[in-house]
């Protein structure tokens, strides 16, 4: 049921997801659409308005012809008889003065280039084009001469040089504002979707941590209330041997309850930060030792191995034992805890950069490398599915990270998946000027013998 839940809740949230990006990549395409219409239009717009001039001017040609005879020195050297005849017609000194005049009336005041020209043999016959010819062939503003000159199909044309700069730069600041907005927008809604799922996840890591600790709790409650009951039963009572052995098992889960109350609440103080390291010097081998030594039971039972090879030669630290002795724990049990049937665990000392180096090596499930990146998390169990059979609170290596680093060291893991793990926590040997008591081990001990 509660998966069934899960499943629609996730098949609604990409739904969304879908739904908006495709609502983004809509309104990005509108724009897209209209700036260009714009663009279009104003186009349009200017075209209009240059074409009332040109044919305001043609006719103001008309009605001011034959009033004026043609100079012919505005034809140059290579004036035919048919040139001279259309220039006459079309008087070139008086066009330009005119369509000076209009431009100006109507407030078009980008530079231009114009010519009379026929477009059938494209040939500028008068105007100014400059190094613009081939463009004010092709230009779209132009007008009709027949009314001037009827024997051919002449054209009055004007181009304006980078007429589409001035539109886009009109355009431009829009534009950029616009992508702005819209980057902002997007940026927005990617954090937004972001941080849901992280939030998300996180909520799912802290249902299950509750969901973990009540089971965790209620084993050794049920267990001590069932064993009280038995105490408080008269016929038990009569035996000191039962009542002996009941009381026994009171104490012990009731340590165990202590432990994992402490563990939770060790966090709490992490995260505080305000935490003290009663710090001294002691040897690391030693303690590592006594570990172990609790721990073999453990790993015997399940038919496993344990293995310690001190090889540091400087295993002097300056810590805090207790919370060093919590890391080895940590880093042991988690060993055995996802190593399946048979964990086959070592432990390895050495200096490394001045450093005191543990690793313990497993043999067990391993981690994938993306799950690497996250297990010194808090509360980060790596994902199974929704089945838990290893019990855990995703504290431990977190808990492992913030001491470690409180004294200055570091934590790695190398592990690969169904192959096994490796931890490894660094942590300054302290120089210091106390003699250091040789304590002599053997080259490699197995502790389980
Ligand atoms: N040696 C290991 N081999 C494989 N996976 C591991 C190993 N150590 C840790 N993990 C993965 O990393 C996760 C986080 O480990 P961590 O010790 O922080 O939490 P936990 O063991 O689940 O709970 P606890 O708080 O009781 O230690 C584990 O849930 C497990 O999935
Ligand atoms: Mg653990």
């Amino acid at each position: 049921m509660h998966n069934h839940h899960n499943r629609m809740k996730k098949k609604t949230i990409a739904l969304l997801i879908i739904l908006t990006s495709v609502s983004l990549v809509g309104v990005i395409l509108i724009q897209l659409y209209w700036v260009r219409n714009g663009m279009k239009l104003q186009e349009e717009q200017f075209d209009n308005k240059v074409k009332v001039t040109l044919k305001s001017v043609v006719n103001r040609m008309f009605d001011q012809r034959d009033f004026e005879p043609v100079d012919p020195s505005v034809c140059g050297e290579h004036c035919d008889r048919r040139t001279l005849q259309i220039l006459s017609a079309i008087n070139p000194v008086r066009l330009d003065s005119l369509m000076r005049e209009e431009f100006g009336g109507m407030k078009i005041t980008r530079e231009y280039a114009w010519g009379v020209f026929n477009p059938k043999s494209s040939k500028i016959i008068s105007g100014n084009a400059g190094r613009y010819k081939s463009e004010l062939l092709k230009t779209n503003h132009s007008v009709s001469l027949s009314c001037l000159y009827r024997s051919e199909q002449l054209m009055l044309g004007v181009y304006f040089p980078g007429e589409r700069g001035v539109l886009w730069s009109r355009i431009f600041p829009w534009l950029l504002l616009s992508f702005f907005l819209l980057a902002v927008m997007i940026s927005a809604f990617s954090y937004i979707i972001f941080s849901f799922l992280k939030q998300k996840k996180l909520s799912e890591m802290k249902t299950d941590f509750v969901n973990n600790m009540t089971h965790e709790f209620k084993t050794p409650i049920s267990t001590i209330s069932l064993a009280s009951e038995m105490l408080l039963n008269p016929v038990v009572n009569e035996s000191v041997e039962r009542t002996r052995r009941y009381a026994h098992i009171i104490f012990d889960e009731n340590l165990r309850l202590k432990h994992q109350v402490d563990q939770v609440l060790q966090i709490a103080v992490l995260d505080k930060g305000g935490f003290h390291l009663k710090k001294k010097h002691f040897d690391a081998h030693e303690a590592i030792y006594s570990c172990l030594k609790s721990f073999e039971l453990t790993v015997r039972d399940l038919g496993g191995f344990l293995n310690f090879k001190p090889e540091a030669t400087e295993h002097r630290i300056f810590a805090d034992e207790n919370h060093f002795k919590n890391i080895i724990n940590n880093l042991l049990d988690n060993a055995a805890k996802y190593s399946g049937s048979y964990p086959e665990i070592q432990v390895i000392t050495k200096n490394n950069n001045g450093m005191l180096v543990v690793e313990v090596y497993d043999k067990g499930i391993g981690i994938s490398p993306e799950n690497q990146k996250h297990i010194f998390r808090k509360l980060y169990r790596v994902p199974t599915g929704n089945v838990h059979d290893v019990k855990g609170f995703g504290l431990g290596l977190y808990y492992v990270k913030a001491i470690v680093e409180a004294h200055n060291g570091f934590v790695n893991v190398k592990s690969e998946l169904r192959k096994g793990s490796t931890f490894e926590i660094h942590l300054p040997v302290e120089l210091s000027s106390e003699p250091i008591n040789e304590i002599h081990e053997p080259e490699s001990q197995d502790i389980t013998g």
